[in-house]
């Protein structure tokens, strides 16, 4: 019997690669949304929307078709209105914008119901801020992921420099706090953790690692709902 596993936790904190492993080995999708918030980000952009005028983006939202392709390597990433942008929702441009735009409540409200389409038959496993709180409340297994800051930043540095995007360590570290803030904060379905969740602080472990110890948790989730 299919699953579904929510991950939330704060940004570049290996969500995604424990959601992409835990997904391939169960054989489920993988539904990156926070890929969701930064598509429209990027749709506002190429508008050059005002960012102090969320009437404006609110406006375009009907314009914006999200899908999500595998490609024939096996590599997964965002469709906006069919055109590829996996790598260009990830720019630090972007990332500058998002949390603001995932802080205006139509925004949230039309990614979450397209989110819990996605899910309704389960076998899902998707990562983001809210998902077992708000898109998928009864989410067999949640689990809550957590690094230390230092940690975090140094990762999400040493990806931006593989990927050639020119930006300091002291700015990845900055706008990741800012964001850690911002995204515990807002008034709109704010990070948070609740008790059902299990917590995993994979500062000091290991992708298997934690690949194992959550595999673990969805047994025991499995076994519970037997
Ligand atoms: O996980 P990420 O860094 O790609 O997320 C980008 C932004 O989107 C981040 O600022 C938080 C926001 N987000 C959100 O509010 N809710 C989600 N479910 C996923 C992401």
């Amino acid at each position: 019997m299919n699953i579904n596993i929510a991950i939330d936790g704060y940004s570049s904190c290996g969500k995604g690669t424990l959601a992409k492993a835990l997904a391939k080995e169960l054989q489920y999708r993988f539904i990156d949304s926070g890929a969701m918030y930064r598509g429209v980000t990027l749709a506002a952009l190429r508008k050059g929307l005002n960012f102090s005028m969320s009437e404006d983006l609110i406006g375009i939202l009907e314009e914006i078709h999200l899908d999500f392709e595998t490609k024939a390597d096996g590599s997964n990433g965002l469709l906006l209105n069919g055109e590829w942008v996996e790598e260009e929702i990830r720019l630090p441009n972007v990332a500058a914008h998002v949390s603001w735009v995932a802080s205006i409540p139509q925004v949230r409200e039309q990614l979450v119901s397209q989110q819990q389409s996605i899910g309704a038959s389960k076998g899902v496993v998707m990562d983001g801020r809210d998902i077992g709180t708000v898109v998928f409340p009864q989410a067999e297994l949640k689990i809550f992921m957590t690094a230390r800051p230092e940690i975090r930043a140094q990762r999400r540095f040493q990806e931006s420099q593989q990927k050639g995007i020119e930006v300091s360590y002291e700015e990845v570290l900055a706008n990741l706090q800012e964001r850690d803030r911002i995204d515990s904060s807002r008034d709109h379905s704010p990070l948070t953790l609740t008790d059902d969740y299990r917590v995993l602080d994979n500062s000091d472990l290991t992708p298997d690692e934690q690949l194992a110890l959550a595999l673990s948790w969805v047994q025991e989730a499995k076994a519970s709902i037997r």
